[in-house]
């Protein structure tokens, strides 16, 4: 499939009513975090969070949450609807947080069973520093990844 050019996606700042949309697309997300609407705008609202999106002329793509801390950022959250997959879409989202955050560690949690975005991370320099054993309510481990500022 093609991927979108650049000039037609682009990335910003979310807008309060768009919110909904993000958790629509939660609702129908077997992978992830699964958040509802009630979390995304507890993130929404707190100064340290940044909740970015993607779009096209005509739609949102995508979004991705990032919180700041004094040694650096963590990824909350990223999504991609399934039928904007693999068309750069979570590539634009994580190169407009490296840009926002640059000279700072990033650093995220997956789902050991999340093998897809565990190398979509590592195709954007991230690499595995930690599991967390049975971190997940249902049992699952988490992996630990994180991309040290020198990437940029
Ligand atoms: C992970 C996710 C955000 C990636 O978004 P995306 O827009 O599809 O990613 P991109 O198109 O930018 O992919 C970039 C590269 O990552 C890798 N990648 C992405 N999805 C992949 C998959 N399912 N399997 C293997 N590699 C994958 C590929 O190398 C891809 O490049 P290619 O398409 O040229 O082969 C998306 O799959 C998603 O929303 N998943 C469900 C939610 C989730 O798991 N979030 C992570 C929580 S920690």
């Amino acid at each position: 499939m093609l991927k979108w050019l650049s000039r037609v996606l682009s990335t910003r700042l979310v807008r309060e009513p768009e919110l909904a949309e993000l958790a629509e697309w939660e609702a129908s997300n077997t992978l992830g975090a699964r958040w509802g609407l009630d979390q995304i705008t507890e993130e929404y609202l707190l100064q340290s969070s940044q909740i970015l999106v993607a779009e096209d002329a005509s739609s949102l793509l995508g979004y991705a949450v990032v919180r700041s801390f004094p040694d650096g950022v963590e990824l909350f959250n990223i999504l991609v609807p399934k039928h904007a997959r693999r068309r750069g879409v979570g590539t634009a989202l994580m190169q407009a947080i490296h840009e926002r955050v640059e000279g700072q560690a990033v650093w995220l949690e997956v789902r050991a069973g999340n093998e897809s975005a565990q190398r979509f991370y590592e195709g954007l320099g991230y690499e595995q520093i930690g599991v967390r054993s049975r971190y997940y309510r249902d049992g699952e481990d988490a992996v630990l990844m994180s991309r040290e500022p020198a990437m940029d």
